[in-house]
């Protein structure tokens, strides 16, 4: 028997072969956390039952969130809620009171329901308001084919308390069914099983049968179609963009069949994705069996696909095992990347593999100069009490994770590590882990019992990057820099050289030109490859911020750059550009285009931009 040490968690895997139906782990002992008001070791959610009714007129969600409960002897249950009206609330089905506490800017307000000692079920009724943060209603506009509206929604981190009232804390686990009501001619999607074609009465019901962490509650709502990728894989969009879609991800059931082959079964059945409108705050979210993505992905040539192997890889890191509180929220994203480029690896060969990550390390090199006076950010377990979850946010959990965890696989052997990572997936599966309780395992399951000593604690717990990282290089990207000198040194620009170049040594050669580069060679590789007008977002994206940066104005540029940021809201990318007006000195200019882009942007960028440009929302 290997030796077990999670400390706090005592779980029992419980599964009900009669029905198919996989229960929460019975967890005992929740850790402290300070974004949930939720008191879970006195009485915990188990199961959702959500019922609603979606107005698009009104934009407004109304309906009743009725939870199975366990209590442990509880006087009352706490659930989290935000921005939501809370209506009534009922036990057990009779009529109940229940007390709203004090707002609080980040986490919203606790919502104490009074219960006795034999509760079993609580029932909210409540609606959604115009400062819900989960929520954006899109008009027909906002749309790729311009005919209906859409909505979606964003959970992580703290968001879905602000269209369902409940515990909102990763460490819950709760399956759900819900029923949605929406205008008959647009479908519904929910990270559950879902419908292939519209009701004729719009109305839908979903299941998961999974217990999920209510971050990952998620519904999207549109015109939309279904085409199967494989018989288990599969896209959603709206008609003008699914059969893209479908040829963008046609690899789907590939990088299923590898990221078995690495971790272990895919526990979820289905692996869809929809393709959202650009306003989507993120590349990707990784809502279970429904991956929420942005058209930016959609290149026409499989070039952004690692988007998809990586929201594919929290199927298993996140979404299996998952981080108990935010402060541990590199163990879903770097243990995501790393799982991410191994996918890629398998699919199309290390030196694709080695670009991702080399990109992925230039982009931690940033990010720790940017937090040179706050070298705590650095560090891979966070604290973040009274700070937005957000916060940490960035490189550092997703890079640097990978990087720690590349470098442990360099000194264990691949073969060990991969073992080793199969069976953490598989003892913690449908839990949560800590920090504390991911060093314990590592130590008790693959170094004491090898017999290695590893710098573990310097990696998590202090800031900046070890001595020991392992070395990536690739020989493409050394390609590109000498091509990109050449380039420069003889004022001649060579086609012929960079033919066969995939995106990421685009992007590498455009994000590596020096301080000295002129506005005059940028005009000229602009003439020669139409950066511009590149229809690549990866390659457009980090040419604009090279534009930003070096002034440069040649081929319409501007207004290229302006119209990128009305129309996308991922928030990657329109970060990086604002950053760049703003250390260009060109602060003014970036609040102009913000006026314009501000209101087709979703909350969670919103948020980041109003306090990067110092945005007065009065
Ligand atoms: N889970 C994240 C997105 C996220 C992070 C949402 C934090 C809310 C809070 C998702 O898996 C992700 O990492 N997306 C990346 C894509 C990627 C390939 C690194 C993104 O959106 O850019
Ligand atoms: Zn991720």
């Amino acid at each position: 028997m290997k030796k077990q040490t999670l400390l706090y968690t005592l779980f029992i895997l419980a599964f009900n072969c009669a029905n198919k139906k996989k229960e929460a782990p019975i967890t005992r002992t929740y850790v402290e956390e300070s974004h949930s008001y939720a008191k879970p070791n006195e009485a915990v959610i188990k199961h959702l039952d959500l019922d609603i009714v979606v107005d698009f007129e009104t934009e407004v969600i109304t309906g009743t969130a009725s939870y199975a409960i366990e209590n442990y002897e509880a006087s009352e249950i706490v659930l989290d809620s935000k921005f939501l009206d809370i209506i009534r609330t009922e036990v057990d089905g009779r009529p109940n009171k229940f007390e709203l506490g004090s707002f609080d800017e980040q986490l919203g307000q606790a919502l104490r329901i009074p219960i006795s000692k034999d509760t079993k079920q609580v029932t909210v009724h409540y609606k959604t308001t115009d400062k819900t943060e989960a929520l954006q209603w899109l008009s027909p506009q906002q749309t790729a084919d311009k005919k209906h509206p859409f909505l979606f929604t964003q959970g992580q981190a703290i968001l879905t308390r602000s269209w369902i009232p409940i515990q909102d804390s990763p460490q819950i686990r709760i399956t759900y069914d819900a029923k949605v009501v929406v205008p008959k001619e647009l479908m519904a999607v929910m990270s559950a099983e879902n419908p292939k074609q519209k009701t004729v009465d719009g109305v839908y019901n979903f299941e998961m049968k999974q217990p999920i962490s209510p971050y990952l509650i998620a519904l999207a709502i549109g015109d939309l179609e279904y085409k199967a990728v494989s018989n288990r894989t599969g896209v959603y969009a709206e008609k003008s963009m699914v059969d893209k879609a479908q040829a963008e991800f046609i690899d789907m059931e590939k990088m299923v069949v590898a990221a078995e082959n690495l971790y272990g079964d895919y526990d979820w059945d289905q692996f869809d994705v929809i393709v959202l409108p650009p306003s989507f705050p993120f590349g990707g979210m990784e809502n279970p069996r429904l991956t929420f993505a942005t058209p930016t992905v959609i290149a026409g040539d499989k070039s952004l696909t690692s988007l998809i192997a990586h929201e594919l890889a929290h199927s298993w890191s996140g979404n299996l095992v998952t981080n108990a509180t935010w402060n541990d929220f590199w163990l879903n994203e770097g243990f995501t990347v790393y799982f991410e480029i191994r996918i890629m690896e398998a699919l199309y060969g290390k030196d694709r593999a080695n670009m991702i990550a080399l990109i992925g390390r230039q982009d931690l090199e940033e990010e720790v100069e940017g937090f040179k006076d706050e070298p705590e950010m650095t560090k891979l377990k966070l604290d973040l009490s009274n700070k937005n979850p957000d916060d940490g946010m960035n490189s550092i959990a997703y890079d640097k994770g990978y990087l720690f965890l590349r470098t442990l696989e360099e000194k264990v052997g691949r073969d060990t590590f991969d073992a080793f990572l199969k069976n953490y997936f598989k003892t913690n599966a449908f839990s949560t882990v800590t920090t504390e309780s991911f060093i314990d395992y590592l130590n008790s399951n693959l170094l004491e019992p090898n017999g290695i000593t590893f710098n573990t604690e310097e990696w998590i717990y202090q800031p900046g990057i070890p001595d020991n990282q392992s070395i990536i290089v690739s020989n493409k990207f050394e390609n590109a820099e000498k091509t990109l000198q050449y380039y420069l040194d003889t004022k001649a620009v060579d086609v012929s050289k960079t033919q066969d170049w995939t995106t990421q040594e685009w992007v590498h050669f455009i994000r590596n030109f020096p301080e000295t580069v002129t506005t005059d060679d940028l005009l000229r590789l602009d003439n020669a490859f139409d950066f511009t007008n590149a229809t690549n977002s990866h390659i457009a994206m980090v040419w604009y911020e090279q534009a930003i940066n070096h002034d440069y104005h040649g081929n319409d540029v501007d207004q290229k750059i302006e119209d990128f940021l009305i129309r996308v809201g991922r928030r990657w990318y329109v970060s990086t550009l604002f950053k760049a007006f703003k250390k260009a000195d060109k602060a003014e200019k970036a609040l102009a285009i913000y006026e314009q882009s501000r209101p087709n942007y979703h909350s969670v960028t919103v948020n980041t931009i109003d306090v990067l440009l110092g945005y007065d929302k009065e």
